[in-house]
């Protein structure tokens, strides 16, 4: 069913920092979970220096969060278009064409008393964009993804190459690599994609009083006195958790912690996994802990940190998360992952989708804990002057100012 509701509006009152001249924003997100693309909004939604916004297209404890960061939310749900994924056919587009022109009004409406409309996913794009005639604002779209094949369908990025054309005004990608994948795609002028990775709150993971790794392990039920890999995020095909699971038969002292959960229709993969890894015969060094909270201390309980992507990465926020925790990361070679991760230096590269050589890889840490050390000291180095938050709001708040004053120069 359609619904409009301004949910909660906790305060509309605006931080500190307020930026006079700042646009006023409507960010829109199709999702209500918590993945990558929604942590990275709230820090803007939340301290952006005008009035804004945030409309989501589905409900969830993304909501919850944002309004616990005093940023009002609306949702406008549509069941039938909620149920389409990236790589769906054209059939299941047809079949939910009237909740999607539903869509499109409602962002349109909500739009019109904004300076910018700031689209936030693939879906939020589509919906928004296509509704330019409607609500004639400035477009920024911050992509999050790697435009391929592998991960989408040709409708998508048949659309999405025309909206970028013709609809959107500026594009912000979080990586080199996606940027690279949408001039490919929709033969854009390399310098019409700046990039702006994703900031990381360093302060949370790399807190001192959350080092203590025995303590954590207790407070976790995880193993101790074990070396214990952990690989955090979403349970998802292309995130290569079954990859871990190979590379775990592979090291039989080896204990594995997945952290996360299946978000978006992924629990036949889930349940997959668990029937691989009896038949492999490690359950029993195997812990799906589930989503979680609390990262940072996560993150600090295990010995290395894995990222197994079998498709390429568009970024990989827990790899940041990950190095500034302080913790040797492995990670695959592939999308934006090599923007963050330089071999050898602030971690590790491995060839995504090969156990043999993520085993190995595990097995070069854990038997060399100096070497290990120094480079998770550098990483920690490294992704504090290079992912910082504070540097991710600035460069995304000129984004967005940049293109609201084109706007208004063009007007006058
Ligand atoms: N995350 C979390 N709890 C979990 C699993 C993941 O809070 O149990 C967070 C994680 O800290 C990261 C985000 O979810 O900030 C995942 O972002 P990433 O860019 O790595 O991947 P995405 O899911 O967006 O593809
Ligand atoms: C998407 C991507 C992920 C990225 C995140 C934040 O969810 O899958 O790689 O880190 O967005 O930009």
């Amino acid at each position: 069913m359609h619904t409009l509701a301004p949910v909660v509006v906790s305060s509309d009152e605006l931080p500190p920092s307020v930026r006079t001249n700042a646009p006023s924003v409507l960010f829109v997100d199709q999702s209500g979970q918590l993945g990558g693309a929604e942590f990275s909004l709230m820090p803007l939604a939340a301290t952006w220096g005008a009035r804004r916004e945030v409309l989501l297209l589905s409900d969830g404890p993304f909501r919850a969060r944002l309004e616990s960061l005093g940023v009002p939310v609306s949702l406008a749900c549509e069941a039938s278009v909620s149920g389409i994924r990236k790589d769906s056919l054209r059939l299941s587009w047809l079949a939910a064409l009237p909740g999607i022109v539903r869509q499109v009004r409602t962002i349109a409406q909500h739009a019109k008393s904004f300076d910018v409309l700031f689209l936030n996913t693939q879906k939020a794009l589509v919906f928004g964009a296509l509704g330019k005639p409607l609500h004639r604002k400035r477009i920024v779209w911050y992509l999050h993804d790697v435009m391929s094949s592998e991960h989408f369908g040709p409708l998508q990025r048949l659309v999405v190459r025309w909206l970028t054309r013709y609809a959107v005004d500026h594009v912000v990608a979080n990586s080199r690599a996606s940027a690279e994948s949408l001039i490919t795609l929709a033969h854009c002028a390399p310098e019409d994609v700046p990039v702006v990775h994703n900031g990381i709150d360093l302060e949370a993971f790399s807190r001192a009083d959350t080092s203590d790794m025995a303590t954590l392990r207790r407070q976790f039920g995880l193993p101790e006195n074990v070396y214990l890999a952990g690989l955090f995020g979403r349970l998802a095909s292309w995130k290569g958790q079954h990859i871990a699971l190979e590379a775990l038969a592979r090291m039989p002292d080896l204990h594995l912690v997945l952290v996360g959960s299946a978000m978006f229709g992924e629990e036949a993969y889930e349940k997959a996994l668990h029937e691989q890894a009896a038949r492999l015969g490690v359950s029993d060094r195997l812990i799906f802990a589930g989503f979680r909270d609390d990262m940072p201390a996560w993150m600090k309980a295990v010995d290395v940190v894995l990222h197994t992507s079998t498709e390429p990465e568009p970024f990989g926020r827990v790899i940041v998360e990950g190095m500034a925790a302080g913790r040797p990361v492995i990670a695959s070679a592939a999308g934006g992952v090599p923007e963050i991760v330089n071999h050898g230096c602030n971690g590790w590269l491995v060839e995504p989708g090969n156990p043999a050589a993520l085993a190995e890889a595990i097995e070069t840490v854990r038997r060399a804990p100096d070497l290990a050390r120094d480079v998770a000291c550098r990483a920690r180095d490294d992704a504090a002057q290079r992912f910082s938050v504070d540097t991710y709001l600035n460069r995304m708040t000129s984004a967005i100012a940049g293109c609201a004053a084109r706007a208004r120069a063009r007007k006058a």
